[in-house]
């Protein structure tokens, strides 16, 4: 989160004088507003605002119809969430290097295609985009989906695209690490209607939306109209299926609204203190880190170097404030217990990696089973930005940077 302040404070102030802080039926409509106006901003027919990025992945690998049997291609190098949500749905992640742009490796993809794949998620790492022209290609030739994981990537773009709203579904989280945020929160998005009602119903119980709940809502309030609101709820068509809750708050909705019409103005200014930064190094020596496209959210500058060394000398610079991703954790896929531990789930028979659907597929996991991504990560460099630095202190970062690269 970069910036809040008082107008998220009159935004809860008003939700909170209301006393309607449940979704269906409040006065101000925060929730659906707010979904409404994310569909618009990133350029899909449908948002759905719920508990997280973790459940987001979820809800759009079911609203994907993905499940046991099935293989899901992930990159090794993403928050750990990301495998975690295909587990969560009974199916295997399949772990596929990464390359020089820290993003999934589209010739890796390929290798790991096989006749189980039903999805690849692609994830936008520290808001670098995937090379989605590639990945899309591949899962059109392969008759395979994509869940792109755009947690990291609130706002960014590919060739002019939002990220998340260029595969069948796309997932996004507003907690208190990302770029917007209302402290915990995250988004399915999708141009499906199909996706999007199953999503609706994992992440509500299977019941709130439907037409019995409408009804009982209007029991209660003459006047309250839900479908008069959002007509879409009335139209679902899929069967309802028992799931989950992770349903927001009008107070997360009204936040979310202030913090949504913050958002380009962040890139915005994030972009440029980039720029300046990448022009006034650009002489000093080191390689910036390749990119799929310019729409980067400007989150991070990245450098690369020849050896893990080198990069830890710069990183270690005086003023640099840089960091290595294979300390990154969790995301890491070597750091990802469960998953290399195969402990899929909380119950022993319902753990993906005993199911007999499951049996066969490709889930032999090695520490060195992803060497390219390892050595990558071991060789980038990523200096975090910030939208709100003052001229002083771009060119602080800039004088570093440059005196670190002369010493190398
Ligand atoms: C790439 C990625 N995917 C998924 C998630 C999960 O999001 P959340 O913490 O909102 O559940 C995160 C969160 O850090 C993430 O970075």
């Amino acid at each position: 989160m970069y910036r809040f302040g008082d107008e998220e404070l009159q935004a809860v102030k008003r939700v909170f004088d209301s006393k309607e802080f449940y979704r269906v039926g409040s006065r101000y409509q925060e929730v659906d507003n707010f979904e409404k106006e994310l569909a618009d901003k990133m350029g899909v027919d449908y948002a759905l605002f719920l508990g997280g990025g973790t459940i987001a992945l979820i809800a759009g690998l079911i609203g994907l119809g993905v499940g046991p049997g099935d293989e899901v291609i992930v990159p090794g190098y993403t928050f750990m969430a990301s495998a975690l949500a295909v587990t969560a749905v009974g199916a295997i992640p399949v772990i596929a290097e990464i390359d020089e742009t820290l993003a999934i490796s589209p010739d890796d993809i390929e290798k790991k295609i096989s006749p189980n794949t039903k999805a690849i998620m692609p994830v936008h790492m520290i808001g670098f985009p995937c090379d989605m022209d590639r990945i899309m290609e591949i899962a059109e030739k392969h008759n395979i989906l994509v869940i792109e994981d755009a947690c990291q990537a609130v706002g960014g773009s590919y060739k002019s695209k939002r990220l998340g709203s260029i595969g069948h579904v796309g997932a996004l989280s507003f907690n208190y690490f990302k770029i917007i945020s209302c402290g915990e929160g995250g988004a399915v998005l999708t141009n499906s209607k199909d996706a999007f009602e199953r999503a609706v119903y994992l992440h509500d119980g299977g019941s709130v939306f439907r037409q019995d709940y409408i009804g009982l809502a209007k029991a209660q309030n003459e006047e309250f109209s839900y479908t008069d609101i959002n007509p879409i709820y009335s139209e679902f068509r899929n069967p309802v299926f028992a799931g989950i809750q992770s349903r927001q708050s009008e107070i997360n909705g009204a936040i979310m609204r202030v913090q949504l019409k913050r958002l380009d103005g962040i890139l915005a200014d994030l972009r440029r203190a980039k720029k300046v930064i990448m022009d006034a190094v650009a002489d000093s020596g080191i390689q910036f880190l390749k990119t799929n496209d310019e729409g980067d959210c400007a989150t991070h500058l990245g450098f690369i170097f020849d050896d893990e060394k080198t990069a830890r000398r710069f990183a270690e610079s005086q003023g640099v404030g840089g960091s290595l991703p294979i300390d990154s954790g969790r995301h890491v896929y070597t750091n990802w217990e469960p998953i290399m531990n195969k402990r899929g789930s909380a119950h022993d028979r319902t753990n993906p990696f005993k199911l007999e659907a499951n049996q066969g597929l490709n889930f032999n996991y090695s520490e060195d089973m992803c060497p390219d991504t390892l050595d990558i990560l071991s060789r980038v460099v990523c200096v975090a930005m910030n939208p709100d630095w003052t001229g002083e202190e771009i060119q602080e970062k800039i004088s570093s940077i440059n005196t670190a690269a002369k010493a190398l």
